[in-house]
């Protein structure tokens, strides 16, 4: 049989340097450690492993394979997060296969041949002489036009969309790619874009998900720019522009320069500067951080003080001081755009970003410049501006050194604005704790782990089996995968009496289990990460703790079974049930007895 795409994309990825495009991964032993992304936790308890190509959180039980990740991590579904993969793994996907498909898959297909299209027209159409010659004039040279796939839409109501009718999309899709506008009389569509050069916007896997135009008119009447509207695959809050192109640099530089507009950013990597991406001038949102915080947590925000644009900065990087990341102001001398900047002088552009200041000490510095702080009401007044910024530092010890950096300002004590720092705090709910709690899911049940421990110490240590069948009954694990784990293994040690890990896993897979073969990766990974290399007298000992604290939970169990049947016993006693008042009470006593000698 042919291998199917998904086996294929398997085989050729490894998990490791997929997921570490989202996570921080650090090596442990043969494996890799993170925390995780799906649950608040402050140890790492995520652990991959590229031989078994599993993941698996021990904090909140997540797990599974590459596909898995993906769809949970980008919220997207089977489809999509096929095609994320197939692309890394240069997997081609046949197009017609309809269970490869969705909405949204088709929607992409439309983006990257619209781009791919008016690419080509910039290159290629006699009409668009004038657009390569506007690229010239702005120094930008081919490669960058090919690296961003710049493009050029014909000034036309329709070139575009019979395009794609062609290719087989039909009107609605087209539309809702956001590549057409509803006619206002009437009915149909004309083409959105029409004389513009192209910036295809990409999603961070390098798929164009939407456009952004610029005029090209020489007397700029009309908007500046036209923009893609949201769909449902450009999901602005979410997208940030040459992200795609700048991550790997993000990382490599620990750090990214925000900058407003695409030529900032294209021109920014045209000169080598490649951790740099453009927020197209509107304010960073929580999920543009979200992505960012996968590459970084410093940000250099190039923002032009003189435009409107700076409110908008300003408000994205107050959320970004909530996320507790490291925040830089670059000062460009003014009505300079980064562009401009850097084609004037790199040099002094990256010593602009070398300087930057923190966005605290930016404020700071920015507020005490229009105040006389001889003056009282002056005093008031930069407080009432600070405070609130200050307020929404998430970091303990960068809120405590501004603070006290505003107290020496004012001459004001430190402890009467820490009060008043409270009453902000608490007249304010922060959106960020909001979604934490909303994402946080429920810690795995404190006897599960003990249970999963107990098996994994079992898988690394088989000699003990025969230790723990004297100890320990299969009733004593809380869920009923590791109750059929133990008894498995119990059974196939004891005909065997010996252990082999993947033979046991085959029998597992013979008998049609496929699930408990997943089960026993998972065990035998946090066997290899919690376990190895343990003495003999450890490994027992580290068995006998688990051993009885299962026991216990098991008696402890039982001990409120009991409890409740005695209470309600005791609501209506008759001569008849006093009998078995009795025995309950008895099976009590022995069971308190027990669980006292446990410990
Ligand atoms: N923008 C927009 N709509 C507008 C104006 C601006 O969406 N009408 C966004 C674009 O993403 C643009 C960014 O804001 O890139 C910054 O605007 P501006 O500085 O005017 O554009 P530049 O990219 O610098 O364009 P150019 O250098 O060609 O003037
Ligand atoms: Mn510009």
């Amino acid at each position: 049989m042919l291998s199917s795409p998904i086996d294929e994309i398997k085989e050729r990825l490894d998990i490791a340097e997929v997921l570490q495009e989202y996570i921080q991964l650090r090596k442990s032993g043969a494996n890799f450690k993170a925390l995780c992304p799906f649950h608040n936790e402050k140890t790492p308890s995520f652990m991959v492993s590229p031989e078994k190509q599993i993941w698996h959180c021990f904090g909140c039980s997540e797990g599974g394979d590459i596909f898995g990740f993906v769809m949970k991590i980008e919220g997207v579904e089977f489809p999509e997060a096929l095609r994320i993969l197939a692309k890394k793994a240069g997997v081609e996907l046949r197009r017609e296969d309809p269970t490869l498909q969705n909405k949204k898959t088709r929607l992409l297909d439309i983006c990257k041949l619209t781009a791919a299209y008016y690419h080509k027209v910039l290159l290629e159409s006699p009409k668009a002489e004038f657009v390569r010659e506007y690229l010239k004039s702005r120094q930008i040279d081919s490669d960058t036009t090919e690296q961003f796939k710049l493009g050029y839409s014909p000034d036309s109501w329709d070139l575009l969309f019979e395009f794609l009718k062609k290719k087989g999309y039909s009107e609605e899709e087209i539309f809702l790619a956001g590549l057409t506008v509803k006619k206002e009389k009437g009915t149909g569509y004309y083409d959105r874009f029409r004389n513009r050069l192209m910036f295809p916007i990409n999603d961070i896997h390098g798929n164009a998900v939407g456009f952004g135009g610029r005029t090209l008119k020489k007397d700029e009447q009309g908007a500046k720019y036209i923009n893609s509207p949201e769909t449902l695959v450009y999901n602005k809050s979410h997208i940030l522009y040459g992200l795609d192109q700048a991550k790997s640099s993000i990382r490599k530089e620990d750090a990214v320069i925000v900058v407003e507009g695409y030529t900032d950013c294209i021109s920014a990597h045209q000169a080598g500067i490649r951790n740099v991406v453009a927020s197209s001038g509107t304010a960073l949102t929580e999920g543009h951080l979200k992505l960012i915080k996968r590459y970084t947590s410093n940000i250099i925000v190039a923002f032009d003080r003189d435009v409107a644009g700076a409110e908008a900065a300003k408000r994205g990087i107050e959320v970004a001081l909530t996320q507790e990341m490291n925040i830089r102001v670059l000062e460009l001398l003014s009505g300079k755009d980064p562009d401009e900047a850097i084609k004037e002088n790199k040099d002094d552009f990256l010593k602009a970003v070398k300087e930057a200041k923190p966005y605290l000490q930016y404020y700071f510095d920015d507020t005490f410049k229009n105040f006389n702080l001889s003056r009282v009401e002056d005093k008031k007044r930069a407080a009432a501006v600070l405070l609130p910024i200050i307020a929404k530092i998430a970091n303990g010890i960068e809120q405590s050194h501004w603070l006290k950096e505003l107290a020496k300002k004012i001459d004001v004590s430190e402890e009467i604005l820490r009060e008043r720092i409270k009453k902000t705090v608490k007249s304010r709910r922060t959106p960020v704790k909001e979604v934490a709690e909303e994402n946080l899911i429920k810690p795995i049940d404190r006897f599960i782990k003990v249970g999963e421990e107990l098996l994994s110490l079992l898988l690394c240590y088989p000699e003990q089996i025969s230790f723990a069948v004297k100890e320990l009954v299969p009733e004593c694990f809380g869920e009923e995968r590791q109750r059929f784990l133990y008894k498995n293994l119990v059974i196939y040690y004891t005909k065997k009496e010996q252990f082999n890990i993947s033979d046991f896993q085959k029998k597992l897979q013979s008998k049609n289990n496929n699930e408990s073969a997943a089960y026993l990766d998972v065990i035998h990974l946090l066997g290899e990460e919690s376990f190895s290399d343990l003495t003999e007298i450890s490994v027992r000992q580290y068995l006998k703790e688990r051993i009885n604290l299962l026991k216990r939970n098991l008696i402890s169990l039982q001990l409120k079974e009991i409890e409740q049947r005695i209470k309600a016993l005791e609501q209506q006693k008759t001569s008849q049930n006093q009998e078995e008042f009795d025995t309950l009470s008895q099976k009590f006593n022995q069971l308190t007895n027990q669980l006292r000698q446990l410990g």
